[in-house]
């Protein structure tokens, strides 16, 4: 049982006691979602890194595993991902084992004046999806490039070349291997040179994953963490590039200046997705903080937490290509809080969640031309979003206040005011996920993402108000966790 701590989300992972920082090794098998993730069990600040571990039927109960990867002589164990080697082309399996294989960075040799270390990507194999062997003998697989920034492997099939690949950080680059066996990797090509969203800071935690648009056509998707300050989402950001992928190099379909964001708020970083899914589905999450204040956020028993899981798909919109998120709703069961058609006046206020209630909801409304409306999720106004329709477009800005519940100011970063444009001509779709600690906003069919984390230890009723013209609810119903 996790310990009772007042920032303990209720619909959110977070780690039993001490720091968590990104997902990493997601993969599917045998009907269970493993989660691994970057773990600092003796306090709940970053330290020497392990990899904790759960298992979910359903990404609501999580079933919390002995930590699955930890510091050894060839240094502590950064981000990486993990996949199911079903034709045991390592070697490492036995008939009836689960075959699972992760690839970690290790990084050794951390101090004050080498403070990325020297970092390899490294194997790691687990026969019960429980113990893993940390191949000591065997790694690192792919020694330093000769690049201080050289991380995260992250290790996708690829159906048409029969062989794996592999991205990884080679500083403002993707590094692109490929191999037969998981062992042996062969470098194919760099990626990000030419693009213009190169900047001074190191790229982080790549996923490259293959999907088919709307129109049946395969794409990939690369998605790339950035710590540039400089930008729409300073600290800790997600953009991703989508692409066409023959197994050797990687050519994004867009000019090389779109920039496309996978969330406009301040806390949606190291997105993974989970490999060797069912149906084709894409699913990732993604760590719920931003590095310029992850390690002062109030926190107790323990510190940081994962986004509410992403179900993606890619669409075509005016724009082009696009991916779209939606929340999973495994677990989740309707409460009887629903409103039918409901316009709201000048000023006047509905209640669309009672107080300290963590759920799910979903909002279609019409706003007239010219109207307006806020959101007010937590008790406090310490975050508040603020809609205007002005023709085809909504502008959506929202303020994040220093005031948190029970605790002064902790960082100057933390605070921040923001705005981003979607485009809205007829209905207005809107789903919501609120918890203790954290606002998650899916607008105009889950085209634009908003991710804020905020430290309530009581999260109060949560409202919408018309500020200017009216709007008009459509409809509203909200999903809470079943208790079973
Ligand atoms: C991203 C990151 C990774 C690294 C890990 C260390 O948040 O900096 O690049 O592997 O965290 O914990």
């Amino acid at each position: 049982l996790l310990s009772k701590d007042p920032y303990r989300p209720e619909l959110h992972f977070t780690a039993p006691f001490g720091w968590l920082n990104d997902p990493n090794g997601l993969v599917y098998v045998n009907g269970e979602w493993h989660l691994f993730y970057q773990y600092y069990p003796h306090s709940n600040q970053w330290g020497d890194m392990h990899w904790g571990h759960a298992v979910s039927h359903n990404f609501l109960e999580w079933k919390h595993l002995p930590i699955a990867l930890k510091p050894n002589e060839l240094g502590v164990c950064f981000s990486g991902s993990a996949v199911i080697d079903k034709n045991n082309v390592t070697g490492f399996f036995d008939e009836g084992d689960l075959n699972l294989v992760a690839f970690y960075t290790n990084t050794i040799g951390l101090s004050s004046n080498q403070p990325d270390g020297l970092q390899m990507s490294s194997i790691a194999s687990s026969k019960d999806g429980i113990s893993f062997d940390q191949h000591l003998a065997i790694n690192p697989i792919i020694p330093n490039s000769g690049s201080k920034h050289f991380r995260d492997p992250k290790v996708v099939w690829h159906e048409e070349a029969q062989h794996w690949n592999m991205v990884v950080t080679e500083g403002e680059e993707i590094g692109i291997y490929s191999s037969i066996n998981l062992k042996q990797w062969k470098k194919e090509s760099n990626w990000g040179r030419h693009e213009s969203f190169h900047n001074n800071s190191p790229w982080e935690c790549p996923d490259l994953f293959p999907m088919i648009d709307d129109q049946g056509v395969k794409r990939w998707v690369l998605v790339i963490g950035i710590i540039e300050r400089n930008v729409y989402t300073p600290g800790s950001g997600t953009h991703y590039v989508i692409g066409d992928f023959d197994g050797k190099t990687f050519s994004n379909i867009n000019p090389a200046d779109t920039v496309l964001w996978m969330d406009y708020g301040r806390d949606f970083y190291a997105t993974q997705s989970w490999s060797n899914t069912p149906d084709n589905r894409c699913v990732a999450i993604a760590w719920m903080s931003n590095w310029m204040y992850a390690n002062e956020v109030p926190a107790t028993s323990h510190r940081s937490a994962m986004s509410f899981p992403r179900e993606l798909s890619l669409v075509t919109t005016a724009q082009g290509l696009r991916i779209a998120q939606a929340f999973p709703c495994e677990g989740l069961v309707q409460n009887k809080n629903y409103i039918n058609e409901t316009k709201l006046q000048l000023n006047q206020s509905v209640e669309l969640s009672p107080s300290n209630q963590a759920s799910v909801m979903h909002m279609t409304l019409n706003m007239s031309e010219g109207s307006a409306f806020t959101l007010a999720p937590f008790t406090h106004n310490n975050l508040v979003y603020h809609f205007k329709r002005q023709s085809d477009d909504i502008v959506i800005s929202s303020v994040r206040k220093t005031d948190v519940a029970g605790s002064s100011r902790f960082n100057q970063d933390f605070p921040h005011e923001n705005c981003f444009v979607v485009r809205a001509s007829d209905q207005l779709t809107l789903s919501i996920v609120r918890d203790r600690t954290s606002f998650e906003l899916l607008v105009s069919d889950g085209l634009y993402s908003s991710t804020e984390s905020m430290f309530n230890q009581d999260f109060g009723p949560f409202n919408i108000t018309a500020t200017e013209g009216f709007i008009n609810i459509i409809s509203f119903n909200e999903l809470v966790k079943e208790v079973l």
